[in-house]
């Protein structure tokens, strides 16, 4: 197991080139699995949760052969209906194959995913969805089992506690693409992902209106054909590199990032006093004199992202005065504070909101990663701090960050990756 060690206080400099989206990638892999043709994939990170989805397709049927950023994805057999318990409990995105496969062969089993320390992380609203369509469905030894004769087109309201569902969303998406009839989608994620999702699926000639809104209306088709597709940026890859810069106080370009996904962060970064400036065809972070403490909470899009909460959390940490960081989308995601706070931060957890009295001096110290955001804001933290700051359990990073260490060398950080 490897460790990531930082030197601290170093300012970056330099331009980085954003990866594909990691979100978009996992649905996009799973889509696959509604055809026998061929697709090829591009601009998909290297990444271990890609390389996990991967794993699942081949272990489905599918041949998958992967060059550069290239995923090229061929079946020569049957498909298999069932994905198992080892690879559907190591990452939760696993969970949407259920769609396609239901969609694609009328029945499915698949292992239920589990929480993880972000939260209980409920399924019920996929299952929702696929009943609405006409599926029977049953939980029997820690799988899902869902058979249908074929999917029905349905309108169904797919809204919940905390709001909508992105991946709940994409598994009603594809599999309504094989049903018969038209699908309403209510309540709907508005994600990019989702339009990504919809993009490709159309590209495979599936017949979606609306995505990227809360209404999205699928006319369900006989069948769906391969097509090539490029993957859109990861706006939270972007914004974490955004969220670097502003901590290290530092002037970088963000090269390959759409402005349009990472608006709610922008406007926070404005207020704290960091502009973000498109120069060309890059986003230019022009860095704070002095880091104002402002507040955020996060919604689902266009509101401000979950995946960003922990490294903005670290970033609020710097600014003098004290900042509400509110998490309405996972409400016990703050596993970092115990972690932050080891590293001089000065934060407290009320309910779901952490309150940090920023403004303090940052040292470095061993701190152990526990999720994959939650490594990331350890990483701001680490450039921002004074002093050596030992990343234990660097694997999350890996999960989520094509080649994190090296884009940072690039950009003039002291960092380094050792073995444990
Ligand atoms: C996706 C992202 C994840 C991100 C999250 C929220 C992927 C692979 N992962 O996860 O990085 O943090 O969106 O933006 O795209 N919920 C229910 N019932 C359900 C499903 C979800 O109550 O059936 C709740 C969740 O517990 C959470 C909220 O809805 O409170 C949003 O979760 P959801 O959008 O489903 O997250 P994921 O799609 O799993």
């Amino acid at each position: 197991m490897d460790k990531l060690i930082i030197e601290g206080k170093s300012t970056l400099k330099g331009q980085v080139k954003i990866s594909g989206s990691k979100n978009s990638a996992l649905p996009i892999l799973a889509a696959t699995l509604l055809t026998e043709e061929t697709c090829i994939l591009a601009n998909v990170p290297r990444l271990r949760d890609t390389d996990t989805m991967c794993k699942l397709l081949i272990s489905l049927g599918k041949d998958v052969e992967r060059v550069k950023d290239k995923v090229v994805i061929r079946q020569n057999k049957k498909l298999n209906y069932i994905a198992d318990y080892d690879l559907v409990s190591t990452m939760r995105g696993s969970f949407c194959v259920l769609g396609p496969l239901l969609a694609k062969l009328n029945k499915v089993k698949v292992s239920m995913p589990g929480g993880c320390v972000i939260g209980i992380r409920p399924v019920d609203l996929h299952l929702k969805g696929i009943k609405a369509l006409g599926a029977k469905v049953a939980i029997e030894n820690g799988y899902v089992i869902a058979k249908c004769k074929r999917l029905k087109g349905t309108s169904l309201y797919l809204g919940g506690v905390f709001g909508s569902s992105v991946l709940a969303t994409a598994n009603i998406m594809m599999a309504a693409t094989l049903a018969e009839g038209e699908t309403i989608i209510e309540s709907a994620a508005c994600e990019p992902e989702i339009k990504d999702l919809a993009g490709f699926l159309k590209s495979m000639g599936a017949k979606i209106k609306g995505a990227g809104s809360p209404q999205i209306i699928i006319k369900g088709v006989s069948s769906l054909k391969g097509s090539k597709y490029k993957i859109i940026p990861d706006r939270i890859e972007a914004g974490t590199f955004m969220l670097m810069a502003a901590a290290t106080k530092s002037s970088i370009a963000i090269n390959g990032a759409c402005l349009e996904h990472l608006m709610a962060l922008v406007d926070k970064l404005n207020e704290a006093g960091v502009s973000i400036v498109k120069e060309g065809r890059s986003l230019r972070v022009k860095p704070a004199r002095h880091i104002k403490a402002v507040s955020i909470t996060t919604h689902p899009y266009p509101g401000f992202p979950t995946d960003l909460q922990a490294q903005f959390l670290s970033f609020m940490s710097l600014a003098k005065g004290i900042s509400i960081i509110t998490d309405k989308v996972y409400p016990d995601r703050f596993i970092h504070i115990a972690e932050l706070n080891r590293m001089g931060a000065n934060i407290r957890r009320e309910g779901i909101n952490a309150i940090s009295e920023g403004g303090r001096v940052l040292f470095g110290a061993p701190v152990m990663a526990s999720d994959l955001r939650a490594s990331a804001a350890l990483v701001i933290a680490g450039l921002a701090a004074e002093g050596k700051t030992e990343i234990h359990r660097i694997y999350h990073l890996e999960r989520g960050y094509e080649d994190l260490d090296r884009k940072l060398a690039l950009l003039g950080a002291k960092v380094c990756r050792a073995k444990e």
